[in-house]
C-alpha cells in the first residue's frame, strides 16, 4: 500500500518511516529538509524522497497521487520559532496543512494521520489533561496546530475521509537532534556528554511528560490502520517527571559529575503537564512500553555515537 509521509526526514517523521518501511508499505517522503536529515532515513533502502514545500499544493498534489493513508507531520515546529516568525508559522502549520488535505481530497486518500500538540491546550487547568480539556494555545504555534486540528477534524465530517488527530506531549529519542529551538533532553544530555554545565529554567520542580518516539511511531502506525477511525488523542506517557529527576536519571546514565545553574523561571512555560492516555488506549490500543530511563539509556547510547551531529 502507498502511503504519503509529510516531515518524514524529521525527528518524528523518520522514525515512522522506518516502521513503515520494515511493514513493507510503499512510502513517499514529502520533506523540504529545513529541519529534517535525508541521513535520517539512510536505513530505508526503497523509499522515495521527494524534497518539496507543503505550501506548493501542485508538487504536493503529484506526490499524493495513488496514496491511501498520509501521515501529516510537516510543521514549523515550537513556541519559540513561531514566537519569532508568527506569520510563517500560520502558512505552513495551517495553509500547509489546508494544502495536505485538498491533496488527499483530490487524490482519495482513505486516513489522514496528524501530528498535532499538547501546546493547543495552554496553561493546565487540570492533571492529568485529558481530551476534553479547553484548548486555549498561549502560543502562536499552539494556535497553529489547533487550527490545523480543526481543518482536519471539519474534513473527516464533511468528505468520506477518516482523520486521526494525536496530541504529542514531550517526545524524545533517536533522530532527536540538538538544536536552539530546544527540547530539553536533547539539549542536557548533548552538554552533559560535553561536560558543559546546563541550566535549569525556574526551581526544577516543573513537570514533563516524556513519551517516547518508538511509542509515537507505533501509535500513528495503529491510528492509520485502524478502520473507520476518526477523532483527537492524547499520546503521552501517561506519567510525568520534575525536570531535576530528569537530571538525576541522565547523571546516573552517562555517570560524571553535573554542573547545574539554574535561571529565573522563563515567561510561557506551564509549571505541569502529564496526559490522561485512557482514550488512545481505548479506540487504538496505544500502549506506550519505553520506561523513560530505558529509553534515555539508548538515546543517550545514539548521541555518543556521533548521529546526533
Ligand atoms: N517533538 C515533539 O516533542 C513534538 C510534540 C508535539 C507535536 N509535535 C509535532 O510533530 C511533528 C514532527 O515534529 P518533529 O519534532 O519531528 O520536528 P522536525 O522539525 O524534526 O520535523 C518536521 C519536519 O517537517 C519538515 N518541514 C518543515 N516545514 C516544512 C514545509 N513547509 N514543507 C515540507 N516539509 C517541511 C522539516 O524539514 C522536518 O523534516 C510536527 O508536526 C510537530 O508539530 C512534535
Amino acid at each position: 500500500m502507498k502511503v504519503l509521509v509529510t516531515g518524514g526526514a524529521g525527528f518524528i517523521g523518520s522514525n515512522i518511516v522506518k516502521l513503515l518501511h520494515q511493514r513493507s508499505y510503499e512510502v513517499i517522503v514529502f520533506d523540504n529538509l529545513s529541519s529534517g536529515y535525508k541521513e535520517n532515513l539512510d536505513e530505508c533502502s526503497n523509499i522515495k524522497l521527494v524534497v518539496g514545500d507543503i505550501r506548493d499544493n501542485e508538487k504536493l498534489n503529484f506526490a499524493t497521487k495513488d496514496c491511501r493513508i498520509v501521515f501529516h507531520l510537516a510543521a514549523n515546529v515550537g513556541n519559540v520559532r513561531s514566537l519569532q516568525n508568527p506569520i510563517e508559522d500560520s502558512e505552513i502549520n495551517i495553509l500547509g496543512t489546508l494544502n495536505v488535505l485538498e491533496s488527499a481530497r483530490l487524490n482519495g486518500v482513505k486516513k489522514i494521520v496528524y501530528s498535532s500538540s499538547a501546546a493547543i491546550f495552554g496553561e493546565p487547568q487540570y492533571q492529568p489533561i485529558d481530551e476534553k480539556h479547553p484548548e486555549e494555545p498561549d502560543s502562536p504555534y499552539g494556535v497553529s496546530k489547533l487550527s490545523g486540528e480543526k481543518h482536519c477534524l471539519c474534513y473527516s465530517r464533511i468528505y468520506n475521509i477518516n482523520v486521526v488527530c494525536l496530541r504529542y506531549f514531550n517526545v524524545y529519542g533517536i533522530n532527536q537532534r540538538y538544536d536552539t529551538y530546544g527540547n530539553v533532553i536533547p539539549i542536557f544530555a548533548t552538554l552533559l556528554l560535553q561536560n558543559r554545565p546546563i541550566t535549569i529554567y525556574g526551581d526544577g520542580e516543573q513537570t514533563r511528560d516524556f513519551v517516547n518516539v518508538k511509542d509515537v511511531a507505533t501509535a500513528n502506525i495503529m491510528a492509520a490502520e485502524k478502520e473507520g477511525l476518526s477523532g483527537k488523542f492524547n499520546i503521552g506517557s501517561g506519567v510525568s517527571i520534575t525536570i531535576k529527576s530528569l537530571v538525576l536519571m541522565m547523571r546516573d546514565i552517562i555517570n560524571k559529575d553535573v554542573n547545574v545553574n539554574y535561571a529565573p523561571h522563563r515567561k510561557g512555560e506551564i509549571r505541569h503537564s502529564c496526559s490522561d492516555i485512557s482514550l488512545a488506549k481505548k479506540y487504538i490500543n496505544y500502549n506506550p512500553l519505553t520506561g523513560t530511563y530505558n529509553g534515555l539509556v539508548e538515546y543517550i547510547e545514539w548521541l555518543k555515537g556521533g548521529l546526533g551531529k
